[in-house]
């Protein structure tokens, strides 16, 4: 499982230090595992339920996040130097787990795409905040997971929770400005808007 992950996700080498990536990795793996996927299964998972015929994979999604965040990482290098304080290990681990939660949240049921018990009760944010934090990692990665969408609109979050936000949020507007949002993903509590499931 862990060969595969690799293979379908090479920026996973992006993270330096040696001991957060493999925490990172066996998150991922836990999440897979108890999600009951392999990791090929990511080429066929929508990223979102929100937007009817699945416009991009999950494995799209998490890979176009973790490469935008890498290019503003250098942005950020470029131009402004040391005068953004930035923990770049931290934010390409937070980055990459931001979503791993959905591989919980979401379940193929008679063909379908559709939301778990847990996903209805808890969303990916605090799912993959529990995974993250069972695994070992920092609580400042296990903030960005959690906050990393409107969970956190009401809470101070850190600069490197904020881009994973904005980066997010950006990669779903590429495709919610294309289309209408539907009701696929309606939750449990049947409501369906973007701001409330995103
Ligand atoms: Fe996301």
């Amino acid at each position: 499982m862990r060969e595969k992950l690799l293979r379908l996700v090479p920026e996973l080498e992006w993270i330096k230090d040696n001991g957060l990536r493999e925490k990172v990795i066996s998150t991922w793996v836990e999440a897979l595992r108890r999600g009951g996927w392999e990791p090929e299964d990511m080429l066929n998972l929508p990223f979102t339920l929100l937007l009817g015929d699945s416009p991009s994979s999950f494995l799209e999604h998490i890979r176009a996040v973790v490469r935008m965040t890498k290019h503003a990482i250098d942005v950020i290098r470029e131009i402004y130097r040391d005068r953004v304080e930035l923990n770049e290990d931290y934010l390409m681990a937070g980055a990459l787990l931001h979503d791993v939660g959905k591989l919980m949240e979401y379940e193929l049921k008679d063909g379908r795409y559709v939301q778990t018990k847990i996903g209805g009760t808890l969303r990916h944010p605090f799912i993959g905040a529990a995974l993250a934090y069972l695994n070992g990692l920092p609580s400042e990665i296990v903030h960005i997971i959690a906050f990393h969408s409107h969970e956190g609109d009401h809470i101070n979050r850190s600069l490197e929770a904020m881009i994973v936000n904005k980066v997010d949020l950006l990669n779903f507007e590429l495709f919610k400005a294309k289309g209408e949002v539907t009701s696929a993903g309606q939750n449990r509590s049947g409501k369906d808007s973007v701001k409330q499931a995103w």
